[in-house]
């Protein structure tokens, strides 16, 4: 009796995220992913700068890229499908299989019906039409940065949990989640039957239901039933990213809800703009809103994957420009339009977002020799 309502209040605490700010010191270390994101040859983007429309083999190329980067170099994040099957107004009684993807790291200690986790999300899929529509802001780049985001984390969430055993790990019962989702375009306009096909259908139903099982099954062994009781309830923010990759990105704060995570993110960048971590030189910030008040928020929002979480009650900060690049939905949505500065510098202020958030000050590695300035790593691309 005495210990559960211990670990009921750790836990609890635990729902305002300790976010601590990185230290200057700590900042210079966040890497950018340097060559990784160059459409023609970077490892982590140019494999999915294909067409990716669900079912076809582009769809599977980057299923695999995606299940091969996390076996490879972050083999201590878990691996969940969530495959299921739809017809759209465009392939008639045909079932199209959508598959979500979850790459999921948490504390090894902990339970996991007690992890509250920051859920980092982007979609795959692209537009059906028109033909041979690649997506690169929309959502390959996101994808891309998503890959690094948990890469560049590992290390010190590994070194952080190192010393943290059963019993020393109350009140950190904070893991981080890259959902990769399908299906999020519409295939013949946007409606709400003809969109978020990933996000939206049985899916994520199919988790609810096999984590309530997974509940049942360790209260009966005795674990205790855990904090939440579904992973809905699990996610402690859903942070969106869409349509990043072009130059001038201007990103409001849609939510008057999450504007403090908000905040976070545009002081975030503020702070490595400031020490001249940052490639792109504009005078506007990408997160211009920091002094946004409350009586400033309108009811209005771009509909995308986070719309079936919201109104389930998850607070959700939208990383998405409005207005939108010009490129959008467009066959000038490929790598030849991307602005790699502004990649890396995405790259650079959501890694300390995360970082931040998962409490990681000191604890991150020396950059790799091709992050370093002026050795190669930083020049801008000729694309
Ligand atoms: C989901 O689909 C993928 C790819 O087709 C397959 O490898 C995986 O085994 C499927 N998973 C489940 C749980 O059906
Ligand atoms: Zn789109």
């Amino acid at each position: 009796m005495t210990s559960k309502l211990t670990t009921l209040l750790f836990s609890l605490i635990n729902l305002t995220s300790a976010y601590t700010p990185l230290s200057d010191a700590s900042l210079s270390l966040i890497p950018s992913g340097s060559s990784d994101f160059d459409p023609l040859s970077g490892a982590l983007l140019s494999p999915i700068l294909i067409p990716r429309v669900p079912g076809t083999p582009g769809s599977e190329t980057a299923q695999h890229h995606f299940v091969n980067f996390f076996r490879t170099h972050l083999p201590d994040w878990t691996v969940q499908w969530h495959n299921s099957t739809a017809t759209t107004p465009a392939t008639g009684n045909k079932q199209v299989p959508f598959r979500n993807l979850i790459f999921r790291r948490d504390p090894p200690w902990a339970t996991e019906g007690d992890v509250a986790r920051l859920t980092l999300v982007a979609h795959y899929d692209s537009l059906y039409k028109p033909e041979g529509f690649i997506g690169a802001i929309d959502s390959a780049v996101p994808c891309a940065l998503l890959l690094h985001v948990a890469r560049s984390v590992e290390e010190a969430l590994r070194r952080k949990w190192v010393g943290m055993g059963e019993g020393d790990g109350l009140g950190e019962e904070v893991g981080v989640q890259v959902v990769l989702l399908d299906g999020e375009e519409a295939w013949v306009t946007w409606t709400d039957e003809d969109s978020l096909y990933g996000a939206r259908k049985g899916c994520w139903d199919g988790i609810l239901t096999s984590n309530r099982a997974l509940a049942e099954s360790w209260a009966g062994e005795g674990n205790g039933a855990g904090t939440f009781s579904t992973q809905m309830e699990s996610i402690s923010l859903f942070v969106l990213l869409d349509l990043l990759g072009s130059a001038n990105p201007t990103i409001p704060s849609y939510f008057a809800k999450t504007h403090w995570a908000y905040e976070h993110m545009a002081t975030a960048e503020r702070r490595l703009r400031k020490l001249g971590l940052l490639e792109t030189k504009e005078a506007k910030p990408f997160l211009p809103d920091l002094q946004k008040k409350s009586y400033q928020f309108t009811m209005g929002y771009v509909l995308d994957d986070h719309v079936p979480f919201m109104e389930r009650g998850v607070d959700v900060l939208h990383v998405i420009p409005t207005p939108f690049p010009p490129v959008w939905h467009t066959m000038d949505d490929d790598g030849a339009h991307l602005d790699i500065s502004t990649i890396r510098d995405w790259a650079k202020i959501v890694t300390t977002f995360v970082a931040e958030w998962m409490d990681l000050d000191g604890l991150l590695p020396p950059l790799a020799s091709a992050e370093k300035p002026n050795k190669g790593g930083h020049e801008k691309e000729e694309l």
